[in-house]
């Protein structure tokens, strides 16, 4: 902007308070008539108001301007409006102010700007936020001839700005801190998005998250960003030791302004290798723990402000809660994987000892019942002719032990058939359509479907036992007439359908039932299908409608066919 030579005007000072005329320069001797009204209409206002010539001077103030300086009406008149409005001996120019004169000067419209003048009134300065409105005054030929100027204070309209601005800032700060920590339940992705944002929010460069570890008694980083992997792996501190392990110790937050000038406080490569000044240490609490410290750092010594520390208060807050949560993931998943691997065993060794069991009532028990078959139709050939009664008794034997050998048969197969080790799946769910479904009246429609192969043992025991139980549930608990079974082998998945068109059933109440030891089937089906990672949906509603159980299984690992 071009530089105006600026020089002290020589206005003759006014006598009296209502003689605007003598005060006022040439343009505004035409309003003389009006003196004293005039005068009487701007003192009225509560508002500062101003005439100012185009080099600056005041030509007229009104009441509310001499009050609020303090000043006599020939301390103002005459002089700069910048030196009665700033006290400063140069016209106003950004980066502080834009001036509203020159504005209008440039432009012949009114102009607004917003100060910040200064009241020094006994001694006492003051600075207050003022609105101007600042418009032209024109001559006939529509030449500008001086600028008013009316001044509103703004102050409190302007304080309550900053703090819906600081409140607003504090609480975008928070949202955008949520968002990033609730995006994952991984505690080290968690707290380096948290501290990235952290350090954008309150635009530093420098900073990390240690953490308490319980066990050790130590804190340690966890994530950092700008400072030297030696540093940190260094500064691992006990409670009370350096200004993390004091926070980590008092859950008061600390924050030093240049921490070179206090030695002793850090470690000493702080300041010396990673050349940091000004350093802020938050710490996570969540309920009554201190899980870690937040630190904030930057290269220039400079104070955090009060809202600064209180901001990254809550951000702490919102990290030691996600730190709680990624942890309490952590455990719940190292819970879950126990948890699957015992049921895996579980179900293993149940399977041995069915075949064990299965292996000794075919190897021992049908022997014996076999033998005590051959034995009785022996005993039959050495009865005396004539023996009729003894015969119809013996043979009577015969049968029941015929009768326990099958059933025995039956029982062994439902423990574990030996179709399923030695001809697959497909032959084991046939011999469950025929055995449990034909005997029980019920039609049995299997139907196997795509690239039929022998899969991993264990695969083809998880679902040879879950389409069982859903068998088994239909011949106990359905009522049904009809049954349809497909077993569909696709590339990488392998589906399983079993729909009944029996009575149905709540399938949330069964759930949840708490009627146990009974009700573990459905249950049962779900984790030995989940531990293969595969998934089971049961559609059913007591409605007669009938029941559809559908599974599916991904085949990560096949064995070849035999
Ligand atoms: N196909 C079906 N049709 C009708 N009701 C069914 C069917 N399958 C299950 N149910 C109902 O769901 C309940 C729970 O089944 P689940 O297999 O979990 O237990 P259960 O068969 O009663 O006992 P368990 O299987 O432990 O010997 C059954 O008691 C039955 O009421
Ligand atoms: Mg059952």
């Amino acid at each position: 902007m071009k530089q105006k030579v600026l020089s002290k005007p020589s206005v003759k000072r006014a006598s009296k308070k209502s003689s605007i005329a003598n005060e006022a320069s040439e343009p505004l001797k035409n309003l003389e008539g009006f003196g004293d009204y005039l005068q009487a209409i701007i003192d009225s206002l509560q508002d500062e108001l101003m005439v100012i010539d185009k080099d600056y001077h005041i030509i007229l103030a009104n009441n509310a301007v001499l009050v609020k300086h303090g000043k006599q009406r020939q301390e103002v008149i005459g002089q700069y409006c910048y030196e009665i409005s700033h006290g400063r001996a140069e016209i106003c120019r950004p980066p502080h102010h834009e001036c509203p004169i020159n504005a209008v000067l440039e432009t012949g419209k009114p102009a607004r700007a917003t100060h910040i003048h200064v009241y020094d009134v006994k001694g006492k300065r003051r600075e207050r936020y003022v609105d101007i409105i600042a418009s032209p005054i024109t001559d006939s030929q529509g030449n500008i001839t001086a600028i008013t100027e009316l001044m509103r204070d703004v102050t409190e309209a302007k304080d309550m700005e900053l703090k819906i601005a600081e409140a607003h800032r504090e609480l975008s700060a928070l949202n955008a801190i949520a968002t990033v920590v609730s995006q994952s339940l991984d505690l080290d992705t968690v707290l380096s998005s948290a501290l990235d944002k952290t350090l954008e929010l309150m635009d530093r460069n420098t900073g990390g998250i240690l953490l308490w570890d319980e066990e050790k008694q130590i804190l340690c980083y966890r994530v950092y960003h700008g400072l030297s992997k030696e540093h940190v792996q260094r500064v691992c501190c006990r409670l009370g030791e350096g200004i993390a392990g004091k926070v980590a110790q008092t859950g008061e937050a600390i924050q030093v302004k240049d921490i070179s000038k206090e030695p002793g406080t850090v470690h000493p490569s702080l300041v010396n290798a990673e050349g940091l000044r000004a350093f802020a240490s938050i710490p996570l609490r969540a309920k009554d723990k201190v899980l870690g410290v937040l630190n904030v750092a930057s290269h220039k010594a400079r104070k955090f402000s009060s809202e600064d520390i209180r901001l990254l208060g809550g951000i702490a807050a919102q990290i030691a809660i996600a730190v709680e949560n990624a942890k309490l993931h952590q455990d719940v998943q190292r819970k879950d994987e126990i948890r699957g691997e015992l049921l895996s065993e579980m179900f293993s060794i149940q399977e041995k000892e069915r075949r064990r069991i299965a292996r000794e009532l075919h190897d021992e028990t049908s022997q014996i019942l076999a033998s005590l078959g051959a034995n009785l139709e022996a005993a039959v050939g050495m009865l005396p002719p004539g023996a009729r009664k003894s015969e119809t008794i013996l043979r009577k034997t015969q049968a029941l032990s015929i009768n326990i050998l099958d059933e025995l048969h039956r029982l062994i197969y439902e423990l574990r058939p030996t179709l399923l080790d030695d001809i697959g799946l497909v032959a084991a769910i046939e011999w469950l359509v025929d055995n449990n479904l034909r005997t029980a009246g019920i039609l049995g429609n299997f139907k196997p479907t795509g690239r039929i192969r022998r899969l991993n043992p264990q695969l083809e025991t998880v679902l040879f036992r879950v389409t069982q139980e859903a068998v088994s549930n239909i011949t106990r608990h359905a009522h049904a007439k009809r049954v349809d079974i497909s077993l569909d082998f696709k590339k990488s998945l392998i589906k399983v359908r079993v729909r009944d068109d029996g009575i149905g059933f709540d399938v949330k109440e069964a759930i949840s039932s708490k009627d146990r030891p009974r009700g573990l089937g459905l249950l049962g089906m779900k984790e030995r299908v989940e531990l293969v990672n595969g998934t089971l949906g049961i559609r059913s509603r007591p409605d007669g409608s009938g029941t559809e159980i559908n599974i599916e299984i991904p085949i990560n690992q096949e064995v070849p066919s035999e």
